[in-house]
């Protein structure tokens, strides 16, 4: 019998989904996802699995009708068509809200709200034109990335562009008003890092430790913390500020980028994060729960680290074959039942909890050879 008498409507079906329905279940919570196949991450292990798509109104207004509050594992959902599909359900609540949604999925409005708000990011130009392209290009002293302003993720829509061969081939690519895209200073950072957040309905705040986290072609290959910094007391108090004024409720990532002496945001993702996955073993509690108690307007505890170090390392798809386990891995292996393998694909994480940062990523590394992906 569930202890809540909640009901969370989840729109979609990935591992994100999937993690936030296996806590609710946890939690003693009903959870409805709705997602386009049976098979998805998600649909096994709802209490309610509805298929439909998230651009269907009908089928948005169908999963909303049977739920307390709406919630989403992906930011790219149209945020207007979701509005549009809700109009007659006002009474439901979606968190994170539609007009933060409609902000966050979009690159550019992103940035100005980042700038609006005095967090430190990178300078940005809207890119619309062939000619903007290399005026940007210039600007950025032939040093540049840009970026789709919707839909990009694991490094799909971000095109590096540091000489003038690749000028030439993207600019020959890009169709002007079809795709339109930021651009900013390719940068060399130290490193890169993570920080989540947690906002409830009562206007509570708590974050995780700052993490770092290390890309592989623009993809997360692992994580590891705590990784404090010098500059991220002032960073975390700017933020503080900036989801209290805009009301934020639910998880929320801030990625960054350090570099030399400074901390700057180099993108936000209003949801439970890849970065944040460490929190399963690492923490008191998890980023699921907490966004979870987040949207219902339950009280968040303080976060507390369960051993002074942690390592979560991702397990990406590198064929199309059948993934086995060749040596079972001394971390805890999280797997998201995806039904193909494919290079590149998320396919499970472990996580790795222990006394030492370095001893923990070299064990993770050795031991992740064991699972064949
Ligand atoms: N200005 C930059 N200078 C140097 N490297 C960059 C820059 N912007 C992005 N990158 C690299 O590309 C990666 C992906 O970029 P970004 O996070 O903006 O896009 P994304 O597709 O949303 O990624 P993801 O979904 O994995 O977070 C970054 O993690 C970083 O390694
Ligand atoms: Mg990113």
């Amino acid at each position: 019998m569930p202890i809540h008498s909640k009901t969370i409507g989840i729109l979609g079906g990935g591992q994100l989904a999937q993690m936030l329905a296996l806590k609710a279940k946890q939690m003693g919570l009903t959870t409805f996802v709705l997602s386009e196949n049976a098979h998805d991450p998600a649909a096994t292990v709802a209490t309610t699995w509805m298929q439909g798509s998230l651009k269907s109104p009908e089928n948005i207004q169908a999963l909303a009708a049977q739920v307390d509050c709406l919630t989403f594992e992906s930011e790219f959902i149209p945020a207007q068509l979701l509005k549009k599909s809700l109009q007659k359900l006002r009474t439901k609540r979606i968190e994170p809200n539609l007009n933060i949604l409609a902000k966050m999925q979009d690159r550019l409005f992103q940035k100005e709200w980042l700038y609006d708000y005095g967090l430190p990011t990178l300078d940005y130009v809207k890119i619309n034109s062939k000619d903007d392209l290399e005026l940007a290009f210039k600007a950025f002293d032939g040093q540049m990335v840009c970026k789709e302003r919707f839909g990009g993720y694991d490094g799909y829509g971000t095109y590096v562009i540091t000489n003038k061969i690749d000028l030439i081939s993207f600019k020959k690519a890009f169709k002007g008003e079809e795709n339109q895209f930021i651009a900013e200073r390719f940068v060399s950072f130290k490193s890169e890092r993570s920080i989540i957040f947690a906002r409830n309905t009562l206007g509570e705040m708590i974050h995780l430790p700052m993490v770092q986290s290390v890309q592989i072609n623009h993809q997360c290959d692992y994580v590891m913390g705590p990784s404090i910094h010098p500059k991220e007391k002032k960073l975390i108090a700017k933020i503080n500020q900036f989801l209290n004024a805009i009301n934020y409720v639910g998880v929320i990532a801030f990625e960054l980028f350090e570099i030399g002496p400074k901390l700057v945001i180099n993108e936000v993702a209003p949801r439970v994060h890849n970065t944040g996955h460490f929190s399963q073993e690492a923490l008191n509690i998890d980023q699921f729960e907490l966004h979870l108690r987040c949207i219902l307007g339950l009280k968040l505890p303080p976060v507390s680290l369960r051993q002074p170090a942690f390592v979560m390392v991702n397990l990406l798809g590198q064929s199309t074959r059948n993934p086995s386990i060749k040596t079972m891995p001394t971390g805890a292996m999280h797997w998201y039942d995806k039904d193909e393998n494919r290079p590149r694909r998320k396919m499970g994480h472990i996580n790795y909890i222990g006394k030492n940062k370095k001893a923990l990523l070299k064990k993770a590394l050795l031991e992740r050879k064991g699972i064949l992906l």
